[in-house]
């Protein structure tokens, strides 16, 4: 098992995985560091209930190669990192968060952690009592982190519909949003601003219904928004959604949306593109957040939410276009960018390295 462990982190370019457990609080986790060849990693923390230690662990390292991914191509002097959180019924969730913190902590800054699925303001204040590496939830904070990724995906949908058509037209599109929350019902709000028509897929039910109504937006059954017709399908609530049987039921001609891994597989990409679908990578899309925090943890600056979406706009513009001019996916252009960019970054880190 343990060669096993070893050989996956060899093949993906994994530096260090620790196995966290404390038998006090009951917390069982995984935290991984794909890279630090740039600077320090970030990731946030996933609570989340697995149904097994293997699936958590690879989780984990799914979603800290994807942060690398997201730095990378976001330019950022940083790299991947991720915790993955066993959730259990028993588990002590203000000691489990606590032992985290310290567990940061010693890592002495190689790696700043902040919310993800699971996590919000309450477990990043237990976390913030015990490092210093963390995105604080309070004022003291980069703050705007749901703005700057909204802003980004809406920059990166312009792009998108400027790409195919010349311009954004809002006034003639239909959007569909899947997911009202933090990311998604700032999405809705900008988009009806614009013109836009804008329906809206949420799970909440007393949430969808405030929202619709406050909003001016169309609600739709949640188990409907895939096969609805529009311009532009907006996922932003779950990964994985996008699989051989969901995207045969697609009938937009963008997806460009909010939520982490999309696709069930990076060959998914592939299939939308077959089908005559405009998949935006996520990890181009939703960086807002990432940019903001970032930024503010190395630089301790407030990026300005505008110029985050400018630049994820003009990041989105050039790697449709060299899909374009390649008549390949667009997934596969960002991963091929991602990967050179990586191993070019990791090359002047190791000549650079002391003998
Ligand atoms: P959130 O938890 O505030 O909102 C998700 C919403 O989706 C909730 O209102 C939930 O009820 C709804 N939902 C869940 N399953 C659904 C379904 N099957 N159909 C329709 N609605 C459903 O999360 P947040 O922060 O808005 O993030 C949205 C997505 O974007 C997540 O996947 C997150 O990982 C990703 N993301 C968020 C960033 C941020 O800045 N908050 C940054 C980068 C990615």
């Amino acid at each position: 098992m343990a060669v096993e462990i070893l050989d996956a982190l060899a093949r993906q370019g994994f530096e260090e995985v620790i196995a966290l457990h404390d038998p006090g609080s009951g917390l069982r986790a995984f935290l991984a560091l794909h890279d630090t060849s740039a600077g320090p990693a970030f990731g946030g923390i996933r609570a989340w209930t697995y149904q097994r230690e293997d699936e958590a662990l690879r989780d984990c390292l799914r979603l800290a190669r994807a942060m690398t991914a997201k730095c990378v191509m976001a330019g950022l002097p940083a790299g991947g990192g991720k915790v993955v959180l066993l959730d259990r019924p028993e588990l002590d969730r203000e000691g489990a968060y606590r032992h985290l913190g310290r567990a940061v902590e010693r890592l002495g800054g190689r790696f700043y952690t902040g919310p993800d699925v699971g996590t919000g303001p309450r477990e990043l204040g237990w976390l913030a009592a015990h490092t210093r590496f963390v995105t604080h939830p309070g004022e003291e904070g980069p703050g705007e982190l749901a703005e700057s990724t909204s802003a980004g995906v809406l920059a990166g949908m312009a792009a998108a519909l400027r790409h195919l058509d010349g311009a954004e037209r809002w006034g003639e599109r239909r959007v569909i949003v899947q997911g009202l929350g933090e990311v998604g019902a700032r999405l809705a709000r900008s988009l009806v601003e614009l013109g836009a028509e804008v329906h809206a897929a949420e799970v909440d039910s007393e949430r969808a219904e405030a929202l619709c109504g406050e909003l001016g937006l169309v609600r739709i059954d949640p188990s409907r928004e895939l096969e609805g017709e529009c311009d532009v399908f907006a996922p932003c609530a779950l990964s994985g959604i996008l699989h051989d049987l969901s995207i045969a039921r697609l009938r937009c001609r963008v997806v460009a949306g909010a939520a982490n891994n999309v696709l069930a597989n990076p060959a998914h990409g592939r299939r939308l593109h077959e089908r005559g679908v405009l998949y935006v990578p996520d990890f181009l899309i939703n960086a807002g957040a990432l940019i903001r925090g970032a930024r503010f943890h190395l630089e301790g600056e407030r990026e300005d939410v505008a110029r985050i979406g400018a630049q994820i706009g003009a990041g989105v513009t050039a790697v449709l276009e060299r899909a374009a001019a390649e008549g390949v996916p667009p997934v596969e252009v960002a991963l091929r960018e991602a990967e050179a960019r990586l191993a070019a970054r990791r090359s002047r880190g190791r000549e650079g390295a002391p003998r």
